[in-house]
């Protein structure tokens, strides 16, 4: 087909995350134009057009994407990474569906969203924006301890901490506002219970569920996901319960359209959000072990109503049982020196992906925030107990030397 006359969608990133939406993409039939600050990045593989821009250069974006929506066709744009707000500039500039720029930005920033939704009664640990000691301070008499003080607009649990006590804080507020374009930080109760990933996707005023992660976490003080499990075990009334929580937070914040995903925890009263970015989830969930366990293709689905076509619900209802993990290896600091093993891995029955992202000679740093996982292995078997003895025996064939 001639280019010109092929639709053409904007993947704004093209990291190895982003492999799976790029080949989704191509497999739809579009021209498919990936970006990324990176020249090297892996994805580009795997795309029409590689245009080198930052995720975070809305501006950048919106002008690549007027400059070329008539040579190129461009008639979508999909956020491969956390970059909502990215993708509401492109969307905007080129009148395309899509979220309007002030909800892309209440998606991306998490004292937005916490004064909405504590307006809105959305179930959600208190907290506030703080800038300076004392005003953390006034918040902690609120609260108590443990609190937990995050980075505002980042993610990955980048600058992200649990502080037990007002010794901590000082450090704490210094990690968060590091890790923040605002140069603030957020600071909020510290709630306990089991983790979810929730993902939905808001077409013509009604919320369609998607999927539901469990998310395990280690590392404490920091918050590192060490695996997740899709779909997630928790009984169907609960599951209902959560969609519940995360339809009315995507109203709250007003994402009236696209994808939604909810970092929530089920707690004594019930669930409670933590965030919610107007985008699909990263960590090999939506891009590996929702397809791998259900059938399911969110990507697609996204895509084609970012194109501005129907919904289609098969792409979202799933056409088997399965369960698929996604579980890292942590090898200990230091310099890697070599790696084996992963083809033997890749044969067990079940083990589907190795994906390793550091190389012979690489520093490997302490694990304080999720950018610093490397290795990742995607099994899906049966259930959730032969899912993880599968994992069980990967790790074992796996071997990294460290010095
Ligand atoms: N209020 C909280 N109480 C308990 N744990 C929290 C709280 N806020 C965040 N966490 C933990 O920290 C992780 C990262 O926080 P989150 O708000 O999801 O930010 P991001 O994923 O953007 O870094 C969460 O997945 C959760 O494990
Ligand atoms: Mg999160």
């Amino acid at each position: 087909m001639n280019e010109a006359k092929k639709s053409a969608i904007i993947v704004v990133s093209a990291g190895i995350m982003q492999i799976p939406a790029l080949k989704i993409a191509k497999d739809m039939g579009l021209t498919v134009i990936a970006t990324d600050r990176n020249p090297d990045a892996v994805g580009f593989q795997y795309c029409d057009h590689a245009v080198i821009l930052d995720s975070k250069d809305a501006e950048g974006h919106a002008k690549f994407a007027r400059e070329n929506r008539e040579k190129l066709n461009v008639k979508a744009a999909f956020a491969g990474s956390d970059c909502a707000i990215t993708v509401s500039a492109i969307t905007n500039a080129l009148g395309l569906s899509g979220i309007p720029m002030d909800v892309a930005k209440r998606s991306n920033n998490k004292a937005l969203m916490k004064e909405r939704w504590i307006r809105d009664k959305i179930p959600t640990p208190y907290g506030a924006e703080v800038t300076t000691i004392k005003e953390a301070q006034a918040i902690l008499k609120h609260i108590g301890f443990p609190a937990i003080v995050k980075a505002v607009d980042n993610a990955a649990s980048r600058g992200s901490m649990k502080i037990d006590s007002e010794g901590q804080l000082q450090q704490a507020i210094e990690n968060a506002k590091a890790a923040s374009a605002t140069g603030t930080a957020i600071i909020e109760e510290y709630i306990v219970g089991n983790e979810q990933s929730v993902e939905s996707i808001v077409w013509q005023g009604c919320h369609y569920p998607v999927s539901i992660a469990d998310r395990i976490f280690g590392y404490h003080p920091y918050h590192i996901e060490t695996a997740h499990v899709d779909p997630s075990t928790l009984p169907s009334e609960q599951k209902k319960r959560i969609y519940e929580v995360a339809d009315a937070a995507s109203d709250s914040l007003g994402i009236d359209f696209g994808p939604a995903k909810a970092d929530m925890i089920w707690t004594a009263k019930g669930p409670m959000i933590l965030e919610m970015p107007a985008r699909l989830s990263g960590g090999f969930h939506s891009q590996y072990t929702t397809p791998l366990s259900s059938g399911k293709n969110p990507i697609r689905a996204v895509m084609e109503i970012a194109l501005g076509r129907d919904l289609d619900e098969t792409l979202i209802r799933g056409t088997q049982s399965l369960t698929s993990i996604c579980a890292g290896i942590f090898p200990p600091k230091g310099q890697l020196k070599s790696i084996l093993g992963v083809e033997d891995a890749l044969r067990i029955d079940g083990v589907e992906e190795v994906i390793i992202t550091k190389y012979p000679e690489d520093d490997i740093e302490d694990y304080i925030d999720n950018a610093r996982r490397f290795c990742w292995v995607i099994v899906v078997a049966s259930s959730k107990k032969r899912a993880f003895e599968i994992f069980e025996m990967a790790k074992n064939s796996i071997q990294f030397e460290v010095v």
